[in-house]
């Protein structure tokens, strides 16, 4: 058992400053700083630059951020209509995590019973979610020893060999509410010692992984190593690891899933090298009203986030940047759906 103080990345405050409280994650891993957003403009600004973000993480967010705008329309007696004006803004932030939607949905759903309430939903949620990760990363390791079990020893350095793990963006404390759904199934791994080497790919180009998930694997104090998104294929085929596990910000009706970018290639990786491709997500995140992955509304951010570092220029400066914030792994690809509920086995291998 390793002592670890969980990390809240959101929560509320109820005093002396009322608000929604997260980790600012754009300043990890050098400065750990907490915010208070006490108005719907912080809370939009919060969420579209990634001071919160990662799926389940948006959703408490959107939770408490409905709670934020109820406050706020009190203060300055906002009619009903300019309230769901306002909470509209909170849904609309970012478009591809179906949790940040469905979070706000929920809240909002107790609107008229006042801030109170609303916060009572915000912290009902959280808890939910907490419990959800535990018990899917549970589901997640008992899977992933299951199948490894069934491999020739040969394959993994022989039987009970330890776990070594690929995984890409951050889907770990930092970006639930605390534990993780893909870095959650690590570190049940951990947890039970038998987590060998884990391969962290940094996840350009704002370095979730590099710098996020980094900063979480060390403070368990599990093995591991940041690597450029480039490496993974390379990694993966060159028999570094026994299985990619990743977390999910919607999953469609027909097991399609949106990933950040670069999930895909690390996908056919796997099929070709024919390792389990995993993703583990909470059920907020499968979305049964979007039929496919085609129908994932795909976030396109500012492609200076590609081609600047740190206010410098690292591309020509006529030079646009693409920047697709994630990609979409076909139902085929995926080995194994891990939610709270179990697991399911859509992909061809
Ligand atoms: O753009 P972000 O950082 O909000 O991206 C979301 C993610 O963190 C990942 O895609 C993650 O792997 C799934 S959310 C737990």
């Amino acid at each position: 058992m390793h002592e670890v103080t969980e990390i809240r990345a959101v929560d509320w405050a109820d005093g002396p400053e009322v608000g929604m409280v997260l980790i600012d994650q754009t300043l990890l891993p050098g400065v750990e700083r907490r915010v208070v957003c006490v108005t719907v403009d912080a809370v939009v600004d919060a969420i579209e630059r990634l001071v919160v973000r990662g799926a389940p993480a948006l959703g408490a967010a959107g939770a408490f951020g409905v709670a934020v705008a109820v406050a706020e329309g009190e203060r300055q007696g906002w009619t009903v209509a300019q309230l769901h004006d306002q909470v509209a803004r909170i849904r609309h932030a970012r478009p591809t995590a179906v949790n940040l939607a469905w979070g706000v949905d929920r809240a909002a759903a107790r609107l008229a019973e006042g801030v109170d309430a609303v916060v009572a939903e915000g912290r009902a949620l959280m808890a939910e979610d907490l419990a959800a990760n535990r018990t899917l990363s549970r589901h997640g390791a008992d899977w992933i020893l299951d199948r490894l079990d069934h491999l020739e020893p040969l394959d993994r350095g022989g039987p009970g060999a330890p776990v070594r793990v690929l995984t890409h963006c951050n889907a770990g404390a930092l970006a639930t509410t605390g534990w993780g759904t893909a870095l959650g199934v690590v570190r049940e791994l951990h947890e039970r010692g038998v987590l060998g080497r884990v391969y962290a790919d940094e996840t350009r180009p704002l370095l979730q992984g590099a710098r996020l998930t980094a900063w979480e694997l060390a403070r368990i104090g599990a093995d591991h190593v940041v690597q450029v998104d480039a490496a993974a294929a390379s990694t993966i085929l060159g028999g570094h690891v026994d299985v990619a596990v990743v977390g999910a910000d919607r999953i469609a009706a027909n097991g399609d899933a949106a990933n950040k970018i670069g999930t895909l290639g690390v996908a056919l990786a796997c099929a070709d090298a024919g390792i389990p491709f995993i993703v583990a997500a909470p059920l907020s995140t499968v979305d049964r009203h979007t039929a496919s992955g085609r129908d994932i509304h795909i976030e396109l951010r500012d492609g200076d986030e590609v081609v600047r570092w740190a206010g410098a220029a690292t591309a020509p400066d006529a030079t646009e940047g693409f920047n697709p914030a994630f990609d979409v792994t076909p139902a085929r690809l995926i080995s194994a759906i891990v939610t709270e509920v179990g697991v399911v086995e859509p992909g061809d291998g």
